[in-house]
């Protein structure tokens, strides 16, 4: 009986933002002229201003919410440079910078290493494997969750194992649609999850449902809107619009869904998280 009296807090009281420290690349030069994923074609006409307003929409939605955001200047010739996400993971304060599998990217990475040594991050390495950065690893409190299959070489997850010193998990995708990991599989917070269960192998599907039992399930038709590709600070999750689903899956859980349209983007297979590499800062710099 005395249950009842306990007063229940309500889920949205539980989330906290916690604030966060980003970087970002405008998409100058952004445009479709290869095609290294299902979602890009060349033959379709792109528009390079429009990108740069939608980019322009997320880069101030994520200052407004407090984050500190610092921006990269986009290489010319390299069209792809928008998704800062592949350029490297960041975590305690250590940059490994990514190796790309197709060398229409490959130019990006001295780019990432000079700003990154620029920047304070003085130990920045390049992999020395096939590594796309946080769009293929993405960090929980408990582990990093590292994509394979399409671009990241699972030789490339030992290297980030030893160098972040925390437990790597391998995830293989199957699904080329969802190339990268963070475009079937988003960290909500520091131990919770969303995530399109087809895009993997039943294998790794069996090991996310035993650490994450209480994920939210995105189907087929969030998923193909790029509903995962999103980005959370613990209360706000930025996501496309389209994803109206998740949207609401999201809210019952007490988050804050924000929709943004990055439609211009989505043309080269990307969206919110692929625009968003986040830098851990290391634990002292913590404040
Ligand atoms: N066109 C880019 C590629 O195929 C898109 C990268 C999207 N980034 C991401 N983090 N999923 O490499």
């Amino acid at each position: 009986m005395t249950d009842l009296l306990v007063p229940v807090v309500p889920v949205a009281a539980r989330r906290r933002v916690r604030l966060r420290h980003y970087l970002m690349c405008a998409p100058a030069h952004y445009d479709v002229r290869y095609s290294i994923n299902p979602w890009m074609d060349p033959a379709k006409p792109t528009s390079t201003a429009l990108a740069l307003a939608q980019w322009e929409v997320l880069h101030d939605l994520l200052v407004s919410f407090g984050h500190r955001v610092d921006v990269i200047a986009p290489g010319p010739g390299l069209p792809d440079m928008v998704f800062a996400a592949n350029g490297a993971t960041v975590i305690d304060g250590k940059a490994l910078v990514a190796r790309f599998r197709h060398p229409q990217r490959d130019g990006e990475s001295a780019h990432y290493l000079d700003w990154f040594r620029a920047n304070g991050f003085e130990s920045a390495v390049q992999a020395t494997w096939p590594n796309e950065g946080e769009g293929d690893y993405l960090t929980t409190r408990r582990a990093i969750l590292a994509g394979t299959g399409f671009r990241s070489d699972p030789r490339a997850h030992a290297e980030a194992e030893e160098l972040f010193d925390r437990p790597v998990i391998r995830l293989d995708l199957v699904d080329p649609r969802y190339y990268h990991l963070d475009t079937a599989l988003a960290v909500l917070d520091d131990d919770e999850i969303m995530y399109h269960p087809a895009a993997f192998t039943p294998e790794s599907r069996a090991v996310l449902l035993g650490l994450f039992p209480d994920a939210i399930l995105a189907d087929d038709r969030d998923a193909a809107v790029f509903g995962l590709n999103a980005v959370s600070d613990g209360l706000h999750v930025v996501l496309p619009e389209a994803a109206t689903g998740l949207a609401a899956e999201l809210r019952e859980r007490g988050f804050e869904p924000v929709g943004v349209d990055l439609s211009e983007l989505l043309k080269a297979g990307g969206s919110a998280k692929c625009c968003t590499l986040e830098l851990r800062p290391a634990p002292a710099d913590r404040p």
